[in-house]
């Protein structure tokens, strides 16, 4: 099999086939994910929390991404490979191409994902000139954090038609796809639907065009309270390949996420 391209995934999003993603960190755990049939495997900046036990992603740095995102890189040859920009790297244009060719060149991403708003179109439309595949964040953006006060709902009210046009702006610019964190099912919906690029969401209910969990969270092994989102499928698979296929079974077949998981 050849690698998953940006028109495989927009090919899947016109076909109502539903794109399975995943978190990885390390190349043992991309093999098995790839293995389980996961379309896209995310180097995210959760690493910070789930791998390195910050209580935030900002700690997170650029040579920490390139690290995680060369080793996931060498488990990985079918699954589209994306890699997080961390916190105050994409502070400019220039700085974020530099930050992006990094994790593409030393890391051997083929996309990379900024957490943004629709202010920050300059920066993606840069990108994608350049030749940079980009997934932009929207939704709660965890790198904003201290300014929110919180990991909390986005997109309330009228800040989910802002959210929409965001969306709107995002692919104007060049963006290849969205993920969309944590924002009400109703308002998930009508994104996926408004733009033709894929949206993966993740807390945002069962109708965008794919889904993407934490790994450690959906194995049960993120110390703490597991997001209400997500789901231990370890529990009920009993083996690590087990619950990664269950997850992938359950979101192409849209039991993940089920009414249990919504929280807005
Ligand atoms: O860093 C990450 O793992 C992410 C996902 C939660 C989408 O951004």
């Amino acid at each position: 099999m050849s690698r998953v391209t940006v028109s495989r995934l927009r090919r899947m999003k016109q076909a109502g086939e539903k794109i399975v993603s995943l978190t990885a960190y390390d190349a043992s755990f991309a093999w098995l994910i790839e293995d389980a049939g996961v379309e896209v495997i995310l180097v995210g900046d959760s690493l910070g929390m789930v791998f390195q036990g910050w209580d935030s992603t900002i700690p997170v740095t650029l040579d920490d991404m390139v690290y995680h995102t060369r080793a996931v890189s060498r488990g990985t040859r079918e699954s589209l490979l994306i890699a997080d920009m961390p916190f105050a790297s994409y502070g400019s244009t220039e700085q974020a191409l530099a930050s992006a060719a990094r994790l593409m060149q030393e890391g051997g991403a083929q996309m990379v994902k900024l957490e943004v708003t629709g202010e920050m179109t300059e920066i993606v439309r840069f990108l994608a000139q350049r030749g940079v595949p980009v997934c932009a964040h929207l939704g709660l953006l965890p790198q904003t954090v201290h300014k929110l006060g919180g990991y909390k709902v986005q997109g309330r009210g009228e800040a989910g038609e802002a959210l929409i046009r965001d969306a709107l702006a995002m692919e104007a610019a060049g963006a290849d796809l969205i993920v969309a964190e944590l924002i009400p099912v109703e308002v998930a919906k009508r994104l996926s639907e408004s733009v033709s690029i894929p949206v993966i969401g993740i807390g945002a209910g069962v109708d965008c065009d794919g889904q993407v969990l934490v790994l450690y969270d959906m194995l049960g092994i993120t110390p703490g309270k597991r997001p209400r989102f997500s789901k231990d499928f370890l529990q009920e698979a009993g083996s690590v390949s087990a619950a990664l296929r269950v997850y992938v079974e359950s979101v192409k077949e849209r039991r993940f996420p089920g009414p249990e998981h919504r929280i807005a």
